[in-house]
């Protein structure tokens, strides 16, 4: 079995931080989102990886490498626009050649890995594995209709009026008929080749597709909040770890992971929190749900539930919550007269204040 990773297109419901950067690679407890799918995928025991990349090729080669650091071996292939995950297996074709895969959206995060499907896939063999799980919000994914018995009869993407809260799961295992079904099928409205479409014409021949419903912990990670929320799962499974430098002024309370070469001075950290390696913490609070990536300071100030990317400091910032906050951003106190803010915010930047 194979799998078929993609890591291209715009992320553009996570701007400013992915102007710059793939959201794949927006870190979570301090590790790329990206690397938590990598990770289940050798966990499965699959190692013939190829990861689908767009314009940010460069950084994820970069992060990801050859895929020895992860027990794999990944094969990049360039998809030239984000024209849609069945695009996305239709120019992995011959990377694919007649094996099956399991093609796992790389902005996706499954709590507790792949190996259930992964086994069920392999043992039952269909043309077609999707996981469902049940939303709030449906109108945002692929939404699946079931039969009273639990079969599938129909997918939608991105519905406007959803016919079930069952969404599609960003993890799905395929037998070789999905080539047929990708070349098959025409651009939707959005200009895209949809993968539901395709399942969609599986479907439609009759052709075996099976459903799980899955009640563990799933989120895309498209938005801000959606990662805040991930991160707090993540730390919630820290193990208390402190390897940086702690001075006896400071309290450390909870699951708290302090990497090697951070410095904590004078400070509070309330756990679930992980402070990165050359990170400075001084005089400052750091909550519960909060992850301080590598070399940021953090001086008299407050922070919890929040993301704070590398080389970023705060001072005398109280207080800082629900954030996510890019690389080397600075955000400081200004002089009292005139009580002014003064902000320098990428586009699509979003700031609340609340004085
Ligand atoms: O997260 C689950 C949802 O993922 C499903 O419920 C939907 O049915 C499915 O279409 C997909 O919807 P999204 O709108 O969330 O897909 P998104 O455009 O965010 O792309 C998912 C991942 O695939 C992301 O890591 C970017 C990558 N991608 C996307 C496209 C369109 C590619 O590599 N190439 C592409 O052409």
């Amino acid at each position: 079995m194979k799998a078929l990773v993609l890591s291209g297109g715009a992320g553009t419901r996570l701007r400013p931080i992915t102007h710059t950067s793939a959201k794949q690679l927006v870190p979570v407890a301090n590790k790329p989102i990206l690397f938590y799918g990598l990770e289940a995928i050798a966990d499965a025991g699959i190692t013939d990886v190829a990861i689908v990349v767009g314009e940010t090729e460069d950084e994820i080669r970069q992060a990801v490498g050859d895929g020895s650091d992860f027990g794999i071996d990944v094969t990049y292939l360039r998809q030239e626009a984000p024209l849609g995950l069945a695009h996305a297996v239709l120019i992995a074709r011959d990377f694919l050649g007649d094996e099956d895969f399991v093609m796992f959206l790389g902005d996706n995060f499954v709590f507790g890995g792949i190996n259930d499907s992964v086994d069920e896939f392999r043992k039952t063999r269909p043309d077609a594995q999707l996981l469902l799980t049940r939303v709030p919000d449906p109108s945002a994914f692929g939404v699946a209709e079931l039969d009273e018995q639990g079969c599938l009869v129909r997918l939608e993407e991105k519905p406007a009026r959803p016919r079930s809260d069952l969404a599609l799961v960003g993890v799905y295992l395929f037998g070789p008929a999905i080539h047929d079904a990708v070349r098959a099928i025409e651009p939707s409205r959005r200009g895209e080749l949809e993968i539901t479409d395709a399942i969609q014409w599986l479907l439609d021949r009759d052709r075996d597709v099976n459903t799980t419903v899955i009640t563990g912990y799933w989120k895309d990670t498209g938005n801000a909040a959606d990662i805040l929320d991930v991160n707090r799962r993540l730390l919630d499974l820290l193990e208390y770890r402190v390897e940086g430098d702690v001075d006896d002024a400071s309290e450390i309370v909870g699951r708290v992971r302090i990497e090697p070469g951070a410095v904590v001075r004078g400070s509070r950290i309330a756990g679930p929190a992980i402070i990165g390696s050359g990170t400075l913490v001084q005089d400052s609070y750091i909550g519960p749900s909060t992850s301080i990536a590598e070399d940021c300071v953090i001086r008299n100030s407050e922070i919890e539930f929040s993301i704070v990317l590398r080389e970023s400091s705060f001072d005398s910032i109280s207080r800082v919550e629900s954030s996510l906050i890019g690389r080397n951003v600075h955000v400081s106190r200004g002089p009292r007269v005139p009580a002014a803010h003064r902000l320098v915010i990428g586009d699509h930047g979003r700031v609340e204040i609340s004085s």
